[in-house]
């Protein structure tokens, strides 16, 4: 018998088929997946996550070539990228298919692809056959999940099955980058798992998205990755004075501050382990009794930009 999480990965693909939806492990954050082209499928990732309909989802691909399944075309420089960085956490934004349903891209012509690093998503999507269509799988502006028992936490009434895959070994989402056809480049929509220096090492300068395409990318909505608790980044000594007589849960690279609770994020500053255990901390200290949340603002290169990004706009309200 299956259980409401396991490692079944056949069930998973079952589910899938019959037009359910599944909860998959990514290498990222784990993610609440459908059939791409079922137009039912994909509205009940929607209905669950209580995601407004603007906010469009991501592909998931078991092979490169599949990219064109869902893509017209491929922008210069998307295939080196694919070539450099697939399997792994980076999405690409590429003109799309008109197969494609709507739902999926919230009517943009644009549609996000990318192929996940995790050996059992890709066990399942080999075995599904389609593409799956997947948001990070928690309740929509919530902090994503890193474990199965994150999505149990919150989703658990509400998805069928939770293939368990283990603890994210990247733990914050992935890069995504889209091709500007005005600006004749590629465009950062979201820090993530791959640190943008590499994409620009191998591709040359990445333009920054700005407040324009805010609209069109509402995975950077400002006030987005937010625990229920408020939230406070920059200087910890300076807050911690601010707030001095509340009870406070404190997030760095450090153990040397006065608080109720103190999160070392790494030991060694390492910024690839601090990501990695960014949100399963922010869903801690969220569930104790500490009144707000203070975390330093973490060295602004490699995963530390993914990191700095989701505690800003964890921090907006
Ligand atoms: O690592 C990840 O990317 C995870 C795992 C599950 O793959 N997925 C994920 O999806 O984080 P999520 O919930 O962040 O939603 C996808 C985001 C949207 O909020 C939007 O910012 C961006 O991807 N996106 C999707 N399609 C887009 C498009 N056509 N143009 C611009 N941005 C798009
Ligand atoms: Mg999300």
């Amino acid at each position: 018998m299956n259980g409401r999480i396991g490692s079944d990965v056949e069930h998973a693909a079952a589910l899938l088929r019959s037009g359910e939806v599944v909860a998959i492990p990514t290498e990222t954050v784990y993610g609440l997946a459908a059939n791409t082209f079922d137009e039912g499928a994909v509205l009940n990732i929607f209905t669950i996550k209580e995601r407004p309909s603007f906010d469009p989802l991501i592909v998931h691909i078991a092979e490169r070539d599949h990219v064109m399944r869902v893509a017209k075309e491929l922008p210069q420089g998307a295939q080196e990228l694919m070539d450099a960085f697939w399997p792994g956490p980076l999405t690409l934004v590429l003109p799309k298919r008109p197969e494609v349903p709507d739902l999926v891209t919230s009517g943009l012509d644009s549609v996000a692809v990318r192929m996940p690093a995790h050996p059992m998503t890709a066990a399942l999507l080999r075995e599904v056959g389609v593409p799956l269509a997947a948001p990070s799988a928690n309740p929509f502006g919530y902090i994503s999940p890193t474990t199965a028992q994150h999505v149990a936490d919150q989703l658990g009434t509400k998805v069928p099955y939770i293939l368990d895959g283990g603890p994210c070994a990247v733990g914050v989402e992935s890069t995504i980058v889209g091709w500007d056809p005005q600006q004749r480049r590629w465009v950062l929509y979201r820090p993530g798992g791959i640190p943008v220096e590499r994409i620009e090492a191998l591709i040359g300068s990445v333009g920054m998205s700005g407040p324009s395409k805010l609209h069109m990318a509402p995975g950077m909505l400002e006030s987005h990755y937010a625990p229920h608790k408020p939230v406070h980044v920059g200087d910890v000594s300076a807050l911690l004075k601010r707030y001095a007589g509340r009870s406070v849960g404190v997030i760095s690279f450090s153990t040397e501050y006065e608080a109720d609770r103190c999160e070392m994020l790494s030991v060694d500053r390492d910024l690839a382990e601090a990501a990695r255990n960014l949100f399963a901390v922010l869903r801690e200290l969220d569930a104790s009794d500490c009144a707000l949340i203070i975390a330093e603002q973490f060295p602004e290169e490699g995963l530390g930009r993914a990191i700095n990004d989701r505690l800003r706009r964890a921090s907006a309200r």
